[in-house]
């Protein structure tokens, strides 16, 4: 929390510095002395940032993220383009992505380097259009799970996990996509990756054409995957139809609740409310802790 506090405040600095250079100047003398509205609210804000006990992050950083959208429109208006929001999303968390602020990796390779396997025009529309969609439908679909926590209105939540599920998955699995392919690619893997595959499928030839069966028989649009289990300690290859069944790929789940009816319905018959309520009392933290502590040695580079 003290961190965040601390690189939230550094930011301040900086945004204010900012716009203290660019802001549009008054040029009517009898305006001259009117305060500034934003850069009273600005200064509000960061004196709140002292007062630590009070304070909710997911609320500073929504007052955060809003005043920062107001300085950007301000100066934008003026002809000074400047990312506040994009800088303070950077800085400010370091290695986790805030909710919302999901960005569109850079292809590790220029768009015509996968010809003539992959063409740059499709290189392109797919990466620049497709996966940009994903990452801003993701960014959205978080903004209002967000909104939804701090309103309490849970009004639309099915309709904004599916989007969460549809989009991160999307965004994850191209994010994957792009680099698992490399213009001096092809061939076979070696060390322990080939050992695995051959434990797991006898040979890299059976493995190969179990993938490619599995892709070939997609139905509909989705992907090929291979996965690794850390249940089974085995590698699989599985099938994704469009690319989720309102889950996200690239996660690990920590805490899962049973809702098919029967896990409830001989006792509770229609009532999952009830059942839900009271599973909360038998929910096992300390194994939940112990998912959540090794889940977080495996860790991506962020986007
Ligand atoms: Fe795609």
């Amino acid at each position: 929390m003290s961190t965040y506090i601390n690189s939230l405040k550094q930011w301040c600095e900086e945004v204010f510095t900012i716009y203290e250079e660019n802001k549009p100047m008054e040029r009517d003398n009898l305006q001259a002395d009117k305060k500034d509205e934003l850069h009273e609210q600005f200064v509000q804000f960061k004196e709140s940032l002292t007062n630590e006990d009070s304070l909710d992050e997911l609320e500073i950083y929504n007052r955060a993220n809003e005043l920062a959208e107001q300085l950007e429109l301000k100066l934008k208006e003026n002809g000074i383009p400047v990312q506040l929001t994009d800088k303070m999303r950077a800085d400010n968390q370091n290695n986790m992505v805030p909710i919302g602020g999901h960005k569109l990796p850079p292809l590790p390779y220029s768009y015509n380097a996968l010809e003539p396997y992959i063409s740059q025009e499709i290189m392109r529309l797919h990466h620049d259009k497709h996966h940009q969609t994903y990452v801003d439908g993701l960014n959205k679909a978080e903004r209002e799970m967000q909104k939804a926590r701090i309103t309490n209105n849970f009004q639309l939540i099915k309709h904004w996990e599916r989007e969460a599920a549809f989009h991160g998955a999307g965004h994850y699995l191209h994010t994957i996509f792009w680099n698992i392919m490399s213009p001096d690619g092809g061939g076979k893997p070696s060390g322990n990756l080939l050992m695995e595959i051959n434990r797991s499928f006898g040979s890299f030839d059976k493995f190969k054409k179990h993938f490619s069966e599995a892709a070939n028989n997609v139905e509909g649009v989705g992907w090929a995957i291979l996965v690794w289990s850390p249940r089974a300690h085995r590698l699989e290859i599985l099938q994704a139809e469009k690319h989720q069944n309102l889950s996200q790929w690239d996660v690990i789940p920590l805490l899962v609740l049973d809702v098919w009816e029967h896990a409830y319905y001989l006792q509770y018959k229609n009532e999952r409310k009830k059942y839900v309520d009271n599973w909360w009392k038998v929910v096992n933290w300390p194994e939940v802790e112990k998912r959540f502590d090794t889940a977080q040695r495996v860790t991506w580079q962020p986007f």
